[in-house]
């Protein structure tokens, strides 16, 4: 059998294969960020269904500029920690780790309940259109580039979110440094062009990303995972290089292994895609991987025809996976069997990819999920 079904550690904590469920944004909380009982079916059913590890979706920190999407979950006071509860324990049953995602907005900033004014290194806004799947908006908002006070909020939301997470029962959390949310733009000389210690080379753009990852590990208990996702692309420009090529990617590597990261999430269009620009032959996970001995999470068109050769390619590395996840909440126990294996139908999420549409669209063709 592949070594897809092997068992792996992370932080102490056994998982028993190395399928994950990759973070999805489902925009299907309450208006103001509480978790509710039809997100615990959903979760739930991942659990049931094998995975050894879930990922939340992409969770916002704080009460100022953190939120980017209506109907998005918090982890910002008692009510919705007291609801994450409700889920983790729900997860938990199934000998699943649930780990939460925790996300800044930044500049890609669709809809907020605290504050209309994205926050980002720079007043820059993202390129392309805004994401219709996350709630319909009309453009990219004006961005204010962040200043002293900005960076104490940020900080001391993403420190508060550990510490309501641990208190909710997560295994861990997930700094979302990846796909142009905010840590992400830090690292990006697009979306950072400050000139003082936070801008300029990758030494310095990486700074904030690295101090957050530092303390957010203080902050947690011993056994309490700390990762963090990495990309080069964003949501709305799959083309972005960092201008250092793979050496940025290495600086930012050593500098995660100084803060004391448990886990690099590593994702990108294709797992295996040489994204560098200056002609580099290595992936994001190979990078980690020559360069670290920090345990990967891969990400990237993980399938039923490549799963056992990226499982053997990355020895080091948990498999996580986004849409076969959602076409097969099962994937893992189908897998081991044999059964066929769904391709994601994109109608699933629309017009938005709230629960309420998938659980229409699965009504519709037949594939109802068991409530508890
Ligand atoms: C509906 C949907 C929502 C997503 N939301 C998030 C998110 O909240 N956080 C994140 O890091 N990535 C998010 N992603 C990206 C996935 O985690 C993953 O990186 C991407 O789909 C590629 O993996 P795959 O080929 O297995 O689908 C989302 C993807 C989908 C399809």
């Amino acid at each position: 059998m592949s070594s897809a079904f092997d068992d792996f550690e992370v932080n102490g904590h056994k998982l028993d294969n190395r399928f994950v469920v990759a973070p999805m944004t489902r925009t299907s909380a309450e208006k103001k960020g509480k978790p509710t009982e039809l997100m615990g079916d959903y979760y739930e059913r991942f659990a049931k269904g094998g995975w050894s590890m879930i990922i939340s979706e992409g969770v916002y920190t704080d009460r100022q500029a953190s939120q980017g999407y209506a109907n998005q979950p918090g982890i910002t006071d008692a009510p919705q920690t007291d609801a994450w509860k409700n889920i983790v324990e729900r997860v938990h049953k199934h000998d699943c780790k649930f780990i939460l995602q925790l996300m800044h907005a930044g500049a890609q900033f669709q809809h907020n309940e605290y504050t209309d004014t994205p926050i980002a290194p720079s007043a820059v806004m993202p390129k392309g259109e805004p994401l219709d799947m996350y709630g319909k908006t009309d453009g990219w908002t004006e961005v204010k580039a962040m200043d002293e006070s900005d960076f104490d909020a940020v900080m001391q939301g993403f420190v508060g979110a550990v510490n309501r997470a641990e208190e909710a029962g997560f295994d861990g959390v997930e700094l979302h440094a990846a796909n142009g949310y905010l840590l992400n733009e830090f690292l990006s000389d697009y979306f950072n062009q400050r000139g003082d210690q936070w801008g300029g080379a990758i030494g310095n753009r990486l700074k904030f990303v690295a101090m957050v990852a530092k303390a957010a590990k203080s902050a947690a208990k011993d056994n309490f995972i700390v990762g963090i996702r990495l990309s080069q692309i964003t949501v709305t420009d799959p083309d972005y290089q960092w201008p250092e090529g793979e050496d940025a990617m290495i600086k930012i590597v050593k500098a995660l292994k100084d803060a004391g990261v448990d886990y690099i999430h590593t994702t990108d269009t294709d797992v295996n895609r040489k994204p560098f620009k200056g002609g580099s032959n290595k992936s994001l996970a190979e990078i980690v991987q020559e360069f670290s001995d920090i345990p990967l999470i891969v990400n990237g068109g993980i399938d039923e025809s490549n799963y056992e050769h990226v499982a053997a390619h990355y020895p080091n590395a948990l498999l996580a996976i986004a849409k076969k996840a959602l076409a097969n909440p099962e994937l893992p126990k189908r897998l081991k069997s044999g059964d066929p294996v769904e391709d994601l139908d994109f109608a699933m999420l629309q017009p938005t990819a709230t629960l309420e549409n998938e659980w229409q669209w699965r009504d519709q063709h037949d594939q109802h999920v068991e409530a508890e």
